[in-house]
């Protein structure tokens, strides 16, 4: 990593509140108050959080389906039917580029050109060992250290494409 790259943890759902606030969370609270937390928003906020994360983790479906008062189940049955929804990929690590403005402008596209040579899959794809997802997302509310990659969770930013890759290794090796 270089001296300008930048590393952000991203705190869990049930803990954003207490400590540094994790803009995706936000953008959901925006789309859900907007809809007055109508439970038929269900697809549109599930669209935003698809969107904000690059895909649907148990901890952001909780946090939908407490925000539109939903049986988590409702929630499950709606992100597993509908193909363009898709929950936590199987690879062992996770690795979301994101694809906002923001970070597209800085090189996100050449980030993960660069991963997906690296690792030989596709956007939405897992390696063949099971080690690693590639995933992409719409901005993560990070613009300020673009082009920003969320690796198992983490966020980190102002990366170079070969930064990007390093930190992938180090998952090949293990
Ligand atoms: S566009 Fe990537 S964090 Fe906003």
């Amino acid at each position: 990593m270089s001296p300008t790259a930048t590393t952000t943890t991203v705190e869990p759902a049930a803990k954003e509140k207490a400590a540094k606030p994790d803009l995706r969370f936000k953008r959901l609270d925006i789309t859900m108050k907007r809809n007055q937390y109508a439970p038929d928003a269900l697809i549109e906020v599930l669209h935003v959080a698809q969107e904000a994360f690059g895909f649907l983790e148990e901890d952001v479906l909780q946090y939908v389906a407490h925000g539109l008062k939903l049986p988590l189940s409702k929630v499950y049955g709606v992100a597993t039917f509908y193909h363009l929804f898709s929950l936590k990929p199987s690879g062992a690590h996770s690795c979301v580029v994101c694809m906002g403005t923001a970070c597209y402008v800085k090189g996100g596209d050449k980030v993960m050109a660069k991963l997906q040579e690296e690792l030989g899959i596709e956007v939405g794809e897992t390696t063949p060992d099971g080690k690693v997802s590639l995933m992409s997302a719409r901005c993560i509310g990070a613009c300020g250290i673009a082009p920003a990659v969320v690796f198992d969770g983490t966020v980190s930013g102002k990366l170079s494409p070969e930064e990007a890759v390093a930190k992938v290794k180090v998952w090949e090796g293990e």
